[in-house]
């Protein structure tokens, strides 16, 4: 007998718990499918398969010579076809029957794609469930880190996706997003070339190296593109966070683009929770402007959390030898915790370190060996030690 989730919901409404059958009819088999069917989580969306509609049909044929001994049939509909990450999804349910410890459960698993009305009626289910940008909800827990600097090229992508990528190895769910939407580096330093998923308009974001990613560059030449591109960059961080499936993330890492104003006053406006680390390199030409960079702080509500001094030095035959000067990160803390009456510390001296460009081109954050974990390197230490100074300050 086929078991239909809505009916049997239906069913189990009216009666709960007492459908009086025996233990290992196929009717109660299917049930307990059901039941661990529904402990499986849509990686994507993070909601269980069963509460998105995804499992459609369950179907247990006992085999006549074995009486505990079962063909199960499982309907499957992903919410896309050929959806990336329908393998994990099989596979979980494919081990969910096959453990069933009452009886012999041979799987067999049918995939389809849900309907387009199915689809659509699920995306507004789940748009109805969240406000406009997700992190202005009272009661969300996200720290917004935005990463600044006055300057260009002083490493702040790089600081993003290590600082990114170190978080998600330390087992905090990261997001991070290239805020700049004109120049952007996050696809390049994780190696992705995915595009996201779209669901019905609402875009999943692309994870890689733990890390759940979006970034304009993903969708070079599209329509999406110059859509986000907006008139207004206000507007066009409104819908980059809105228009995708976030999840909760402990941690959004924003990487900004260079300058001392529009940006950071779009990203106050939008994200009002978000705290601001200032990046600068030593030298005096890039701390002054920098030192502008954290000022916008006066003329919106936003914290600057502190500052990151990179390229400090270059570490050569034990000796530190200061390439680009010395002092920067300690004159914008100075500077900063000055104009803005409140501690501004220097957070982390990073060095020059070759590694950092060459593995960020490569597609894998430097703090990260091969496997994903994190690296036993002192590059990673310092970033482990960044990002536990960030999450643990106070707001
Ligand atoms: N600590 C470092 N050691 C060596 N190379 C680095 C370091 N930090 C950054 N780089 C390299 O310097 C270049 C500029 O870095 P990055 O792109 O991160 O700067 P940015 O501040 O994001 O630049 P933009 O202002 O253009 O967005 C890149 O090639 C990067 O790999
Ligand atoms: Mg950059």
């Amino acid at each position: 007998m086929a078991h239909t989730p809505t009916s049997r919901q239906a069913t189990d409404k009216h009666d709960g718990a007492t459908t009086a059958i025996a233990d290992n009819q196929p009717n109660a088999v299917e049930l307990a499918m059901f039941h661990r069917l529904s402990k499986i989580i849509d990686p994507e969306l993070g909601r269980s398969i069963t509460d998105l509609g995804m499992i459609t049909a369950i179907q247990a044929t006992p085999r006549d010579a074995h009486p505990s001994t079962f063909d199960v049939t499982v309907h499957v509909e992903l919410t896309v076809a050929g959806c990336p990450l329908s393998k994990t999804i099989t596979s979980q349910i494919n081990s969910a029957v096959e453990s069933y410890p009452e009886a012999t459960l041979i799987p067999h698993i049918e995939v389809s794609a849900m309907s387009q009305d199915k689809l659509a009626d699920l995306v507004a289910q789940l748009k109805a469930e969240r406000r406009q940008n997700p992190f202005t909800k009272p009661g969300v827990h996200t720290r917004i880190f935005a990463i600044a600097s006055g300057k260009g090229g002083v490493g702040k992508s790089s600081v993003t996706a290590n600082l990114a990528a170190t978080f998600a190895a330390l087992g905090y769910d990261t997001a991070a997003i290239d805020a700049d939407i004109y120049g952007f580096s996050l696809p390049r330093l994780f190696g992705v070339h995915t595009q996201p998923t779209n669901l019905n308009g609402m875009l999943m974001p692309v994870v890689s190296w733990g890390v759940k990613l979006m970034s304009i560059g993903m969708f070079a030449g599209s329509e999406r593109a110059i859509l986000w591109r907006g008139p207004r960059l206000q507007r066009s961080l409104e819908q980059f966070l809105s228009d995708v499936w976030w999840g909760s993330p402990d941690v959004l890492l924003l990487d900004m683009a260079p300058g001392t104003g529009d940006m950071a006053i779009s990203v106050a406006q939008t994200l009002p929770n978000a705290e601001l680390v200032v990046v600068t390199t030593p030298q005096p030409s890039a701390s002054e402007i920098a030192v502008r960079s954290g000022l916008v702080a006066l003329q919106v509500p936003m914290k600057v959390r502190g500052v990151v001094e990179n390229m400090s030095y270059f570490e050569h035959k034990d000796e530190r030898l200061e390439i680009f000067g010395h002092g920067g990160g300690k004159r914008v803390s100075e500077q900063l915790t000055h104009a803005l009456g409140y501690d501004v510390p220097l957070l982390a001296q990073l060095p020059l370190e070759p590694e950092i460009r060459e593995i960020d081109d490569s597609g894998r954050p430097a703090v990260l060996d091969p496997s994903g974990k994190l690296a036993d390197t002192p590059l990673a230490a310092q970033f482990t030690t960044l990002a536990q100074s960030l999450i643990s300050s106070a707001q």
